[in-house]
């Protein structure tokens, strides 16, 4: 965790790493430096032991990231574009793929690209005054970095396409309504919501944590006869683990299970 960088900052809080996207001058829009740094950044978490939550959020309190920095386009080509969409959807795959919480804590503007990193967290909180969308439409584009497909597979086709072929913006209670948010709070009472959230995650137990991201997330893209053995495969292996052990001593002794990870 001794890296600098230059577009994200790093706060770690016990087992919690907070990792704060920091161009505020360009609503922490998304350039190559950025993305290539979050990407880094994922994946030293996700080797840090230490580090059992990670929590996504934007410096300030105007945007989570208004999305792709539209500076970088003049230079753009399809070729280039086609890469670069690929080096996003790359990185914010690995926060599906890994294998701790994620949360985004989104307390100001997401949108387009700031939408399709929120979109690939475990959990989003928004702030009240936050607004989110897709607006890539109005440029003359369409979101490149998941947005069509998570989108879709979180709200559903029909209110994936409004948000995608309209390029509205969505208030917050609006997203919650919709189920594209968790959770809605003040913004004064953001950070204390998403700690509160993700120490509770930080002290459950890790490998159950895993299994259940990963069949929440794989298992919905299969057949459900495929995902259902994927679910079985999962919990039969979590009674190999010390943590079951420990959860079910901790429940007859009415105590609080303290779970390893083992
Ligand atoms: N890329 C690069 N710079 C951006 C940006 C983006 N996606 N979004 C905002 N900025 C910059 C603005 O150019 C402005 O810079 P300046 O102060 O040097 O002029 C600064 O961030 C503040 O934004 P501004 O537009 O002045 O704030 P606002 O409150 O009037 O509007 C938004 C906020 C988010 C509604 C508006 O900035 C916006 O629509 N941004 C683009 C969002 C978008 O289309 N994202 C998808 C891109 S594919």
């Amino acid at each position: 965790m001794s890296k600098t960088y230059e577009t994200i900052k790093l706060e770690k809080e016990q087992s919690t790493l907070w990792i704060i996207l920091n161009r505020p001058h360009r609503l922490n829009a998304f350039n190559d430096v950025l993305i290539g740094e979050l990407a880094d950044m994922l994946d030293t978490a996700e080797n840090d032991p230490s580090v059992r939550c990670v929590v996504i959020t934007g410096d300030g309190d105007r945007a989570f990231s208004a999305g792709a920095d539209v500076t970088m386009f003049p230079k753009a080509t399809p070729i280039s574009s086609e890469i670069g969409s690929r080096a996003g959807q790359k990185t914010f795959s690995k926060i599906e793929e890994m294998s701790k919480p994620v949360i985004a804590a989104i307390n100001g503007y997401a949108l387009g690209g700031g939408l399709e990193l929120a979109l690939a967290c475990d959990f989003r909180v928004a702030a009240e005054h936050a607004e989110l969308g897709s607006p890539e439409i109005l440029l003359g584009l369409i979101p490149g970095w998941g947005g069509t497909q998570r989108l879709a597979r979180l709200i559903g086709l029909a209110r994936a396409k409004e948000l995608v072929m309209f390029g509205n913006r969505l208030k917050a209670e609006e997203a919650l309504r919709i189920g594209l948010v968790n959770k809605v709070v003040h913004y004064e009472k953001l950070r204390d919501e998403v700690r509160e959230m993700a120490k509770k995650l930080s002290e459950g137990p890790p490998l159950a944590l895993k299994f259940a991201k990963q069949v929440l997330n794989f298992g919905t893209q299969v057949p459900l006869d495929e995902g259902l053995r994927l679910e079985a495969a999962m919990n039969g292996l979590l009674f190999a683990t010390q943590d079951l052990k420990e959860g079910v001593e901790a429940l007859m002794g009415k105590r609080k299970a303290e779970f390893k990870g083992k």
